[in-house]
């Protein structure tokens, strides 16, 4: 197993906020999908801008498959890294079709190739091809999502960054979204970075979780660790829910 990403020694200060990320260091393993959680403010965000780019860190390297990212061309680091957000942000004035084929068009690739790739990421994310030709605004909420996912997905990526990709949705579609998810991720092999707010999700979706407070690692582990083992006051609040829905 070796590490793709690698947080080494990260620091990131705010000029106007008290928040701080100290000493961060952080693997993540090829393939995993790894969840982020931890309360609102903790930097769960930051951590996953720092990996396309989107946020510099203070000081520190966080390194791509062995290479530091200081070094590398913004625009060649995002197009190998998918960005799914909640609210997913199409663009509103293109159809579904053109938007899953936004990155392929943007590199040129051959008509024949993008037509396929468009089949079959709406066909991986449960969407049924008739709503190609629609535009955002004509599809439901859980619709968008699915788009949002396959439209980052188009871009081949070999790093899936999602920032609480599902909160939007209702319960029924997130949960939907979540098998998809998996689905996704077995026959895709990408390593995917996951925040939620979820502790229900984290467990279910993440081979590893990191749990967050105040800018710092808490415990990042297997799910099944997390759940027999919280290593700190903190983690156990946070199951607390999950046992009590646990003994109903
Ligand atoms: N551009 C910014 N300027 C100042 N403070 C910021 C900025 N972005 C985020 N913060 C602060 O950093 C902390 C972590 O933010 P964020 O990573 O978005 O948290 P999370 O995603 O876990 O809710 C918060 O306290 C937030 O207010
Ligand atoms: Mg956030």
């Amino acid at each position: 197993m070796s590490a793709v990403i690698e947080f080494k020694d990260i620091n990131k200060h705010y000029d106007d906020s008290d928040f701080s990320i100290d000493n961060f260091n952080l693997d993540v393993e090829e393939g995993d999908i790894v969840t982020i959680i931890g309360t609102s403010g903790c930097g769960k965000t930051t951590v996953l801008k720092m990996i396309n780019g989107l946020i510099e860190p203070s000081s520190g390297e966080i390194f791509i498959n062995g290479s530091p990212i200081s070094n590398a061309d913004v625009v060649e680091l995002r197009r190998g890294i998918g960005y799914a957000i909640q609210g997913t942000l199409l663009f509103p004035h293109l159809t579904i079709r053109d938007n899953i084929a936004y990155v392929p068009n943007l590199i040129n690739e051959s008509n024949e190739k993008i037509e396929s790739d468009v089949l079959k990421w709406i066909n991986i994310v449960g969407l049924d091809e008739s709503l190609l030709e629609r535009y955002p605004h004509e599809l439901s909420g859980g619709q968008q999502q699915r788009v949002g996912i396959a439209r980052a997905l188009a871009a081949s990526p070999k790093i899936l960054l999602m920032d609480e990709p599902f909160s939007a949705v209702d319960e029924i579609t997130r949960n939907q979204l979540q098998k998809e998810l998996k689905q996704i991720h077995e026959k895709t092999g990408i390593t995917i970075l996951f925040v939620t707010h979820d502790i229900g999700e984290a467990l279910y979706l993440g081979d590893k979780v990191l749990v967050m407070k105040d800018g710092a690692i808490e415990q990042y582990d297997t799910p099944r660790n997390v759940l027999r083992h919280p290593k700190t006051e903190f983690v156990d609040k946070l199951l607390e829910r999950t046992k009590i829905i646990d003994q109903k």
